[in-house]
């Protein structure tokens, strides 16, 4: 695919950014406002890899300083995330087709909940993902699965886990909890829910680069989301990475 000769990756923890970092061909060090940004080649392309912590602050200083310092060609987030849309389970995978930010409320002058202002009232503001790089993320996911014919099975899953497909919830907050995740569900018919993407896209959008967002469920933001966060950190982190890197390979 042309026009993705330079990709920045970021990832909010070491569990989601470790792997990618230590693929680096040649892979050089840089610190920018306490921000540890590694560059290499990966699979013929430049990649950037940055962690930005946890949370929309964190993650919109660090897409923001991705930009304006190596001018990617394209942004990827990679990580985990609690799954949201009840046929989901642990260890499925959302590739997003947009980003909301569930916790953006401005009810109290007329707007719907997760709308901005600057964008329509009765809406939540959807920041929309890269058609081209969505695509290939659900291409690199279906393989990393395993399957090879996408036509065989059109969940595009090999495993026993499914590819989705989905909206992307964003929030400041951990949701382990079955009211907050019911409301999310049904508020914005989200697929799953973290705590980066939606400022990431926020932020590409405002910057005119193209982005993209891929998650690994580690748990299904009910009442066990923190011990199966726990259990699972590790394994979704992991794939999710996997899956990224077959996704550099395509572009
Ligand atoms: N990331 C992984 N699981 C999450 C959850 N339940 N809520 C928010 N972010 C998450």
């Amino acid at each position: 695919m042309s026009g993705f000769g330079k990709i920045g990756v970021i990832g909010a923890m070491d569990s989601e950014t470790a792997q990618l970092i230590s693929l680096l061909d040649g892979r050089k060090k840089e610190t920018l406002s306490g921000l540890d940004l590694y560059t290499g080649t990966m699979r013929g392309k430049t990649v950037t890899v940055v962690k930005c912590g946890i949370g929309k602050v964190n993650a919109a200083r660090t897409a923001q300083l991705l930009i304006d310092r190596f001018s990617p060609d394209a942004i990827i987030n990679t990580g985990i995330a609690g799954g949201t849309d009840p046929e989901l389970s642990v260890g499925d995978t959302v590739v997003a087709t947009g980003l909301v930010q569930h916790d953006f409320d401005l009810t109290g002058f007329g707007y719907t909940k997760g709308a901005m202002s600057g964008f329509e009232k009765d809406r939540p503001t959807v920041f929309s993902c890269d058609e081209r790089l969505t695509e290939a993320l659900f291409t690199a996911a279906v393989r990393v699965s395993g399957e090879t014919d996408e036509s065989a099975d059109p969940s595009g899953a090999s495993d026993d886990s499914t590819i989705a497909k989905g909206l992307v919830a964003t929030g400041d907050v951990f949701v382990y909890d079955t009211e907050i995740r019911r409301f999310i569900r049904d508020t914005f018919g989200a697929a799953c829910t973290e705590m980066e993407g939606g400022a990431i896209a926020q932020v590409c959008a405002l910057s005119g680069v193209p982005f993209a967002v891929l998650r690994v469920l580690s748990d299904t933001a009910g009442g066990e989301a923190a011990e199966s966060f726990d259990a699972f950190e590790k394994m979704a982190a992991d794939r999710s990475a996997a899956i990224c890197e077959t996704f550099i390979s395509l572009l």
